[in-house]
C-alpha cells in the first residue's frame, strides 16, 4: 500500500507520468542496454525493442500499477503482475537486477521531466517502483521454488519434427542431460534460447502444444517471415540438434472439471487449446467444452488432427469453425467469415482466448457484450502484453 506521504504526489503526477511514460521507456532501454549490453544476449528480444512492443508493455504496466495504488488502495492488478512474473521467471530475471532497472528507469524519468521532478515526486515514484518490484519478486520467488530444478535453462534434444498447417512445425524434445524435469500444465509455455547468425542469443516463448504432462517438450512454431527467431527454428534445427529450454511457466491453465468452457482461438493461437484438449481427454474429463477455431482456410489450421482427435474423445465437447476462404469442410460445423461467439456463451461460461490481437479484441468485445464478466475471460498474448496494460 502506498504511504500517506507519497499518495498525494502520485495522485497529482499520475496523469503526467501516464502521458510521458511512453517516451520515457525507449530512453530507459537505450540507457539500460548501453550500460548492460549483455542483457541483449539471451534475455531481451531485440525485435520487441525494434517494434516497440516491450517499451509499450513496460510503460503500460507501470501506469496500471500506479493507477491501482491511487484508485483501488489495498488491491493490486494481480493478473498483470502474474503475467509479468511468469514471463520474467521463464527468462531467469533475478532479484539483483531490479536495482539496475530502477537506476536506468529513474535516470530516464529525470531526464524527461527535468526540473518538474522535485525530490518529493522522485521519492513517491521510487516508492511505487519498489512496491511493484517487491510484488513481482515475491511471485517470482514462488514460481522458481515450484520447479524441479534450480536452473533457468537446460539442454533438450530434438527427437521429432513434423509439418502442420501450411507454415508451422511441431517439434518434440527430450532431455539432453540429467536435469530434473518439471511436470508442465496444459497452457504453459517455455522460453527457447538459441544463437542467431551474428552469435547473439535470442529467446522466444512457445506454448507446449502436446504431451504436456510427459518428460518431453513439444512446441508448435509458426514461421514469421519478418521475424528473427522462428525462421532459424524452421530452417536450421534438425533432428538430434540440442537447444536450451526453460522450465515451464504461464498461468493460462485449464482445469479438468468445472463450469462450461468456451475456448476460442485463431491461427497458431490454438496451441494452448490443443494442449488443454489433449490433457482433458487423457484425464477423461466430462466438462462441457465449446471449441471455436478460426483460420484462413482448412489447410492453414495447425494441429488440426490432434485437436479433432481430442475433441472426439471428450463427451462434453463440441466444435465450430470459421474460415476466411476456400471450400467449407464437412463435419466441422464450418462457416465462412469471422468468428461469432454469441451462440457458444452460457451465463456461467469460462472463456479462454488466444490468437492475433484484432481477433482477441473482436471476440472479447462479443463476450463482454453478452454479459460475461471480465474476470471470466482469460487470454494469452503471443508477445509483450500491450493489451492488458492498455
Ligand atoms: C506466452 C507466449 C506463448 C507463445 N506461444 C507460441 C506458440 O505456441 N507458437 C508460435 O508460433 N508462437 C508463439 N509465441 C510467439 C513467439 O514467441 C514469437 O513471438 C514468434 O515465433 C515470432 O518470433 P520471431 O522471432 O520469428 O519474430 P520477431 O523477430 O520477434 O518479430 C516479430 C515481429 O516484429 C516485427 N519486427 C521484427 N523485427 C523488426 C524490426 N527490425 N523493425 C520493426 N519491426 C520488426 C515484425 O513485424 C515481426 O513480424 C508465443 C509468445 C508468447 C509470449
Ligand atoms: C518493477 C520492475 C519491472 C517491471 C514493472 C517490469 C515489467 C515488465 C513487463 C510489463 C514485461 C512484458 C510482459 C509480457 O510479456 O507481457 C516485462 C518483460 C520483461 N522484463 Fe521486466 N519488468 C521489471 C523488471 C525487470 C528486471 C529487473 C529485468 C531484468 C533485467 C526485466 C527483464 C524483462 C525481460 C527480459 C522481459 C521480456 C522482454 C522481451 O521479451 O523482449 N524486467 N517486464
Amino acid at each position: 500500500m502506498l504511504s500517506p506521504k507519497s499518495f498525494p504526489f502520485i495522485e497529482a503526477t499520475l496523469p503526467i507520468i501516464a502521458e510521458r511514460i511512453s517516451s520515457i521507456t525507449p530512453n530507459f532501454y537505450n540507457r539500460l542496454f548501453a550500460a548492460h549490453p549483455e542483457l541483449l544476449d539471451g534475455i531481451f528480444s531485440r525485435s520487441n525493442q525494434k517494434n516497440g512492443t516491450q517499451q509499450q508493455a513496460l510503460a503500460g504496466s507501470i501506469a496500471v500499477f500506479a493507477t491501482y495504488l491511487v484508485k483501488h488502495p489495498g488491491t493490486a492488478p494481480e493478473t498483470m503482475l502474474a503475467r509479468v512474473a511468469h514471463k520474467h521467471t521463464s527468462l531467469g530475471v533475478a532479484e539483483e537486477q531490479y536495482p539496475i532497472v530502477y537506476k536506468h528507469l529513474f535516470d530516464a524519468i529525470a531526464e524527461d521531466l527535468g526540473d518538474a521532478l522535485t525530490p518529493e515526486i522522485a521519492d513517491a515514484w521510487t516508492e511505487v517502483y519498489w512496491l511493484m518490484a517487491h510484488a513481482l519478486i515475491k511471485i517470482e520467488k514462488g514460481l522458481y521454488a515450484q520447479q524441479a530444478n534450480a536452473g533457468i535453462y537446460a539442454p533438450w534434444k530434438l527427437v521429432e519434427r513434423a509439418e502442420t498447417g501450411v507454415d508451422s512445425v511441431i517439434l518434440s524434445f527430450e532431455p539432453a542431460d540429467g536435469t530434473p524435469v518439471t511436470v508442465a500444465k496444459p497452457g504453459q509455455f517455455v522460453s527457447v534460447r538459441m544463437p542467431m547468425a551474428d552469435g547473439l542469443r535470442q529467446v522466444r516463448q512457445y506454448t507446449l502444444s502436446n504431451d504436456v504432462e510427459h518428460a518431453r517438450r513439444t512446441i508448435t512454431v509458426k514461421l514469421d517471415v519478418n521475424g528473427e527467431f522462428s525462421p532459424v527454428i524452421h530452417n536450421n534445427l534438425e533432428i538430434g540438434g540440442v537447444i536450451e529450454l526453460s522450465n515451464p511457466y504461464g498461468d493460462l491453465v485449464i482445469d479438468n472439471e468445472g463450469s462450461p468452457l468456451v475456448i476460442a482461438t485463431a491461427g497458431i493461437g490454438c496451441t494452448p487449446s490443443a494442449a488443454a484438449l489433449q490433457t482433458l481427454a487423457a484425464h477423461g474429463s466430462t466438462r462441457k467444452i465449446t471449441v471455436l477455431h478460426a483460420d484462413q482456410e482448412i489447410t492453414t489450421w495447425p494441429l488440426r488432427e490432434q485437436m479433432l482427435e481430442s475433441i472426439g474423445k471428450l463427451p462434453g465437447a463440441t466444435l465450430s469453425t470459421w474460415f476466411e476462404r476456400g471450400e467449407l469442410p464437412e463435419g466441422l460445423n464450418a462457416q465462412s467469415g469471422y468468428m461469432d461467439l454469441a451462440a457458444a456463451l452460457s451465463e456461467d461460461a469460462q472463456v479462454y482466448l488466444c490468437g492475433p490481437l484484432p481477433f482477441m479484441n473482436a471476440v472479447r468485445t462479443q463476450a463482454l457484450e453478452a454479459g460475461i464478466p471480465a474476470e471470466r475471460i482469460h487470454y494469452e498474448v503471443f508477445g509483450p502484453d500491450v493489451w492488458l496494460a492498455a
